[in-house]
């Protein structure tokens, strides 16, 4: 097989990137370790920037989150039993889509589908060749047999456990790590949510978010120390802990009933950096991952999505390089800021078992600063509607 672009992972990112290069009439190959359906039932991320709305719809894969994605003009936090809202249009003209990374991945799925784009699903044994020279190819196992793709380029899309990234070798690759010691235990349940904006709440027994995906779909997080199990977490047990962390306001009006997804999410802060090496470009989690109290982590992999994309588009279009050569310093410019900004939220809200009663009024500080100051206010909210592209 030969294609121009060979994409590692059929998650967001490479369906994402594959979308907007078949749009341009470049041709790619999607390889993925899992089945679609599996790919399908990961719930992960809720809130989607406005530049990652505009990528889809530019994508063509924007309409039914236009008409069932909710946009969000603020959200809240929380500090015990003090609510403060950030009005993000107020602080910087800005607003955010709540709609889920399932349903932006059943979106590409289906466009790239209308487009008749090349998946291939249960690759095992995906090996990178040659990437340093002009003729690059992938190989991998499927039932049975092992299959050979030459290619162009190699965008590595395979997330944080994926081959790409360890396929760049140790002495060229620099990694920078932040492993936080607590986890997230997350529940969807089919529950009006709980307000209609999101709730970020610092509490003294830990951290808790009461987000959305529809008006009859809640998601939930607490904070949970790493050695906990999703076994050790009966219904019961999540619905009481959500409801001491949040304001008593707020927790008399949750509304519980049984969890359809329950699962629990280790947080790090990390970046792998050059995101190229030859012909291989990394996206997304493949080459970062962020602690998910910022919201960052799928927004990340869509603007690196738009800036590959663009320097392929002028690559083919132009042949001009020069986006494919500033690809890894233009992307890693704005990774960086969402890595500062998704340490400081994760700091600011979460109870560290190594927190000193002066790390207490850090935050204290912190939280005040932004109930009280609208400069604090506009640059969370520039931060969290997520910087321009
Ligand atoms: P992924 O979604 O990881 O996709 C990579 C794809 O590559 C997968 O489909 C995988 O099966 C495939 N793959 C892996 N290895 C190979 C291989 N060797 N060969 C072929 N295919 C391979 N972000 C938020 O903003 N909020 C959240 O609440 C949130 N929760 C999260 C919970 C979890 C458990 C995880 C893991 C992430 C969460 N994130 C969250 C982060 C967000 O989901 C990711 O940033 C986003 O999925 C990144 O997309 P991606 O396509 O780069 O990587
Ligand atoms: C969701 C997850 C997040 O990490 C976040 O910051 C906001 C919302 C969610 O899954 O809804």
């Amino acid at each position: 097989m030969r294609t121009q672009v060979a994409i590692i992972g059929g998650g967001p990112s490479g369906l994402l990137l594959s979308q907007l290069l078949n749009k341009a009439g470049i041709q790619t190959v999607v390889l993925e370790r899992q089945s679609r359906e599996h790919v399908l039932s990961r719930i992960r991320a809720g809130v989607l920037e406005s530049g990652t709305v505009a990528l889809l719809k530019q994508a063509g894969a924007g309409d039914r989150m236009d008409r069932e994605g909710q946009p969000h003009h603020g959200c809240y936090l929380s500090s015990d039993q003090q609510m403060i809202r950030v009005d993000f249009q107020e602080a910087c003209g800005q607003t955010v889509m709540v709609y889920g990374q399932t349903e932006v991945t059943r979106d590409l799925y289906e466009a790239q589908d209308a487009l008749g784009a090349t998946h291939i699903h249960g690759v095992e044994n995906v090996v990178l060749h040659d990437l340093k020279t002009d003729s690059p190819y992938v190989t991998w196992d499927k039932d049975g047999a092992s299959h050979r793709l030459e290619c162009e380029f190699i965008a590595g899309c395979d997330g944080f456990h994926g081959v790409s990234r360890r396929s760049i070798p140790d002495d060229v690759r620099r990694e920078y790590e932040k492993v936080y010691p607590f986890g997230w235990l997350g529940v969807l349940s089919e529950t009006p949510p709980v307000r209609e904006e999101l709730i970020y709440a610092n509490h003294p027994r830990g951290f808790a978010l009461a987000s959305m995906r529809n008006p009859m779909l809640s998601r939930y997080y607490i904070q949970v120390p790493l050695t906990d199990k999703v076994e050790d977490w009966s219904d019961d047990a999540f619905w009481a802990e959500l409801k001491a962390r949040l304001p008593a306001d707020v927790a008399a009006d949750l509304v519980t009933g049984p969890s359809i997804e329950k699962s629990i999410a280790p947080l790090r802060s990390f970046v792998s950096e050059p995101l190229r090496w030859g012909a291989l470009f990394l996206c997304g989690d493949a080459a970062h991952i962020v602690p998910p109290t910022g919201a960052k982590g799928l927004n990340l992999a869509a603007s690196d999505v738009h800036y590959l994309s663009q320097a392929f588009l002028a690559y083919y279009g132009t042949n001009d390089a020069s986006g494919l050569d500033g690809y890894s310093q233009q992307a890693l410019a704005r990774i960086w800021k969402a890595m500062r900004f998704s340490w400081s939220v994760t700091t600011m809200m979460h109870r560290f078992p190594e927190h000193s009663d002066y790390d207490q009024q850090m935050q204290r500080v912190e939280l005040d600063l932004l109930s009280a100051d609208p400069t604090a206010r506009a640059l969370f909210a520039q931060n969290y509607t997520g910087v321009p592209l």
